[in-house]
């Protein structure tokens, strides 16, 4: 994947949504019909991956605010944690475009979301959530995410073992 040539930004107007399909038609139908909108209204932000040489949309995911009981935290991960709603972000809506599948975009989108949301030091979060569409469950838990306690169709990532486990050194 050539870096200079897929670019990561904000969903503008000036996006050619038409051209972008998935597999999945309702997550097509979602990005050209809703990502936009959505995002005036402040309900769910859109980033997406450019081909600057086609001018293509590769990818895009959706993030939003949310929040999760304290109950529904897996238990290794509630050391010191208050037993208040816990502030997570909900990555939305994912996709890539069919042109550029099984290439490493849907990896790259989601690292870039992870890293937004831990780098951004504007408000607290203690991990990712996402509803996985049936038959794609396998391609988040390769991350490190896992079902919530109250709601395991729901998958949760706590955002500091993931940063954690990118940095450790190799092992020897
Ligand atoms: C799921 C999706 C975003 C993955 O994007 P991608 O760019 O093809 O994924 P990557 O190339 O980064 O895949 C990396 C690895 O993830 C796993 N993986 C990829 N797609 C998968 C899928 N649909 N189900 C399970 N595992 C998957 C594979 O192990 C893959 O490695 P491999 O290609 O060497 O076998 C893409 O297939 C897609 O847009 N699907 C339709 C929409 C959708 O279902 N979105 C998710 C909604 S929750």
């Amino acid at each position: 994947m050539a870096s200079d040539r897929f670019i990561v930004e904000p969903l503008g107007e000036q996006h050619n949504r038409a051209a972008f399909r998935c597999s999945d038609h309702q997550i097509t139908n979602y990005f050209r019909r809703h990502a936009f909108a959505n995002l005036q209204i402040r309900i769910a932000n859109a980033w997406i991956i450019r081909d600057r040489h086609t001018d293509l949309i590769v990818g895009f995911y959706t993030l939003s605010t949310a929040s999760t009981d304290f109950g529904a935290i897996p238990e290794q991960f509630t050391a010191n944690l208050p037993r208040y709603p816990v502030p997570v972000v909900l990555l939305g809506r994912m996709g890539v475009d069919r042109r550029y599948e099984r290439q490493g975009f849907g990896t790259r989108l989601l690292i870039d979301a992870l890293h937004c949301v831990y780098w951004q030091d504007v408000m607290a979060v203690f991990g990712m959530v996402v509803d996985p569409k049936a038959g794609v469950r396998e391609f988040y838990t390769q991350f490190g995410f896992v079902p919530l306690t109250n709601d395991p169709q729901r998958l949760f990532l706590h955002l500091e073992t993931f940063m954690d486990s990118r940095s450790a050194p190799p092992s020897l």
